[in-house]
């Protein structure tokens, strides 16, 4: 029998066919970890695809779960080491957010914590929070540096109820919850915080936030007014690679130091400044830079110095986040 330090040890990952979650399992798996994959739905063949193919790569386990089901989690997360919670209900076009995300997202983290606590073999829980849970205020004012005290303010967001509100505030009150419940049950809960993503990703579809991220090259208006309006809702166009978000969770579920939240973001930009970047790297896309008197700047920078000082390393800068989006883009047909 293999001694308990040479035994794999198992993680948990909630929301197994999204973006972020198909590439972590697949680096999971080969840093040598056994991965429970939780999926809402495991006979929908195309959105499993990916992680059938990764079965090669190591011992992974697919599993039936959905966050509005509490019992659903006591399989996956039973015998587990780490549970990352991954998922989280989106739906941009909704008319009620409350009960399309804001509610699920709450009831969801509950569900995957009170599993956690029916087992005493989790050590460390990490969850996927989002930069819409921190920066998002009124303060009319630039050169704002924004860290992990900061905190999103749900109270104006659901009052004025500007765009896309039902998401920054989904994600806000169920890491609230999260923590809550966490510091209640003693949990050991550590919460990611990643700006919007792009690279290359292993789902079917094209992922939104690739396709918001390179929407200046695809030259999809629609998408344009979407990264426009992110601007001015969340204060700045700020950046990670796929890879390196996935790398943060493993680096934090791994440094036993680590605790509380971790903002992890490479690039801090504007709309503006963005398409001049573009448009000098890839003069093939033609990329506009005129956007009249919209702001040329962002109001703020979100820090990762935290994970940084963490001894966390970013591998990918601007260049390589769009040099393999766009490499990306072009296999999925999308550019030329
Ligand atoms: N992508 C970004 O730029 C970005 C930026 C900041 C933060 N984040 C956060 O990162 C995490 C992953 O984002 P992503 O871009 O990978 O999203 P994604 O590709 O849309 O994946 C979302 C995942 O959540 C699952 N899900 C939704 N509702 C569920 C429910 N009721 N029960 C169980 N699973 C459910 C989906 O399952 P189905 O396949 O069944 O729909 C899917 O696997 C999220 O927490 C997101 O808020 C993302």
């Amino acid at each position: 029998m293999a001694s308990q330090s040479t035994q794999k040890k198992t993680a948990c990952v909630v929301g197994g066919t999204g973006f972020v979650a198909s590439l972590l399992i697949k680096l999971l798996l080969h840093n040598g970890y056994a991965v429970h994959a939780t999926v809402r739905d495991p006979e929908n063949q195309k959105k499993i695809s990916p992680l059938i193919a990764l079965q090669e790569l190591g011992e992974l386990k697919i599993f039936r779960a959905d966050l509005t089901d509490e019992a659903s989690f006591d399989a996956p997360i039973s015998r587990s080491d780490i549970v990352f919670h991954v998922a989280t209900p989106v739906n941009f076009s909704s008319d009620d957010p409350e009960t399309d995300m804001i509610k699920p997202a709450i009831q969801g983290v509950v569900n995957v914590l009170k599993a956690c606590t029916k087992t005493k073999t989790v050590k460390r829980v990490i969850l996927t929070s989002s930069a819409a849970a921190v920066s998002i205020n009124a303060q009319n004012v630039t050169g704002l540096v924004m860290d992990e005290k900061n905190w999103t303010d749900v109270e104006s967001l659901s009052s004025e109820k500007p765009p896309t509100w039902g998401y920054a505030a989904s994600k806000t009150l169920a890491e609230r919850a999260a923590c809550k419940f966490a510091q209640e049950n003693n949990i050991d809960l550590i919460t990611v915080i990643p700006s919007l993503m792009s690279g290359p990703s292993l789902t079917p579809d094209i992922p939104s936030s690739v396709a918001l991220a390179a929407t200046l090259i695809t030259g999809n208006d629609f998408l344009l007014n979407g990264l426009k309006g992110m601007q001015m809702l969340s204060g700045s166009i700020s950046i990670a690679h796929v890879e390196d978000v996935c790398r943060a969770h493993i680096f934090l579920a791994e440094k036993e130091s680590a605790s509380g939240r971790y903002i992890c973001c490479a690039v801090n930009t504007s709309v503006p400044e963005l398409a001049k970047f573009l448009n000098k790297r890839f003069p093939e896309y033609k990329v506009p830079t005129d956007f009249g008197d919209f702001p040329s700047e962002a109001k703020l920078i979100l820090s990762s110095e935290k994970l940084i000082s963490e001894g966390f390393c970013f591998k990918y800068g601007f260049e390589d986040i769009y040099d393999q989006t766009v490499e990306y883009l072009k296999t999925k047909g999308m550019l030329k």
